[in-house]
């Protein structure tokens, strides 16, 4: 049931903060992190490389994951979509570490490039969302999230268990190869458990999302941008726009849109902004100056203490303030809210958007 919200999207855009926290106590018990059930420590010495493959949103969440990985850890992985990978002739072998990463465990492509990794003799791990589903018996180990059913076509809560997950695993890593301290270790596990109420604050405030929704709602096109580990945001944040709202969007890594697309940049033109990483903030600031000279309606989602990013945008829509790495679990939540209030705005239907279906189980 929708226990009182009007579309199951919105139940799940709040569900978030309970499921971010089950899928953390699940694999955290006394403030230790523990995967030795899905990988050994042989394991993790052995491989030497890690493959991330999905589609759609939980392609995204392997973005988060790569970062992720390549932050905490410093572990080199490779992110494929999975229609790609299964036909690309990839390096894959025994030392390969290979995840696949899908909510519904079905999705047929996912499912084909996990088959083709485990017949060239990688380790195989699944993170699905569906206890026995297709993927999780296909591989060799799965985790699961623990987001509970995901109804609506567009994914939200499934998304940020996996980056929860994601999260979980590099810290894991880093700390089995000696890359993190006790204390630092600890210090991240706290923090990641501290996200849960940061995004309530987010979820208790909609009227700012609301308002802009209602500018969103009469737009034909508009862009997502963000660099590092926002660029992957953006992605997704653009994915969850054009999905439900039918309104055609595009992401691009901050610094890249001055080399084309730009161009099509007139006034009005909407451009959400993903301002997380501080040590890029400037830089994206530059960039929001160049598409406000153009035009651009600039609507930012920064941390809710950053004046810069309020002082150039025409909306701006504050988040709480945690580190870097993390912070992609509190700037997707106004991102998939947009996307909910712009789409009932519109009057389409949220759950079911058309051509679209819960599952892929077709090539
Ligand atoms: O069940 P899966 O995670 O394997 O599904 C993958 C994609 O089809 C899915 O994430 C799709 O992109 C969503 N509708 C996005 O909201």
């Amino acid at each position: 049931t929708k226990a009182g919200f009007p579309h199951f999207m919105i139940k799940e855009i709040f569900e978030q903060p309970k499921s971010i926290e089950e899928t953390l106590n699940r694999r955290v018990h006394n403030g230790i992190i523990d995967f030795s059930d899905v990988l050994s420590d042989d394991e993790i010495n052995k491989f030497d490389m890690i493959h991330i493959v999905a589609c759609g949103t939980a392609y995204h969440a392997g973005l988060q994951g790569q970062y992720a990985l390549r932050e905490i850890s410093r572990i080199n992985s490779l992110v494929e979509i999975a229609s790609e990978y299964r036909y690309m002739n990839p390096f894959v072998n025994e030392n390969t570490l290979a995840i696949f990463v899908s909510q519904s465990g079905e999705t047929l492509d996912t499912l084909a490039a996990l088959k083709e990794a485990k017949s060239r003799g990688a380790k195989t791990l699944a993170i699905t969302n569906v206890v026995g589903s297709t993927i999780s018996r296909e591989a060799h180990n799965t985790i699961y999230t623990m987001a509970g059913p995901e109804i609506a076509v567009a994914s939200t809560k499934a998304y940020t268990t996996q980056v929860t997950i994601f999260q979980l695993l590099a810290i894991y890593l880093a700390e089995k190869k000696g890359k993190l301290t006790k204390e630092k270790v600890e210090k991240l596990v706290s923090s990641l458990y501290s996200i849960p109420e940061k995004i309530k604050t987010t979820l208790d405030n909609t009227e700012i999302i609301k308002n802009v929704a209602n500018f969103m709602k009469d737009k034909h096109n508009g862009f997502y941008i963000g660099r590092g580990v926002d660029f992957a945001t953006a992605l997704e944040g653009s994915l969850k726009m054009k999905e439900i709202t039918y309104i055609h969007t595009e992401a691009f890594p901050a610094g890249e849109l001055k080399h084309g697309s730009i161009a099509l940049i007139e006034p009005g033109t909407p451009v959400v902004v993903i301002g997380m990483q501080s040590n890029l903030l400037e830089k994206t600031i530059s960039n929001i100056k160049e598409l406000k000279a153009r035009g651009a309606h600039i609507i930012t989602v920064a941390r809710k203490s950053c004046e810069e990013a309020i002082d150039v945008s025409d909306e701006f829509i504050g988040v709480e303030d945690i580190e870097d790495v993390f912070s992609v679990l509190l700037a997707i939540i106004p991102l998939q809210l947009l996307s909910y209030f712009t789409s009932v705005d519109k009057g389409i239907d949220v759950d079911k958007p058309r051509n679209l279906a819960k599952s892929v189980t077709v090539e």
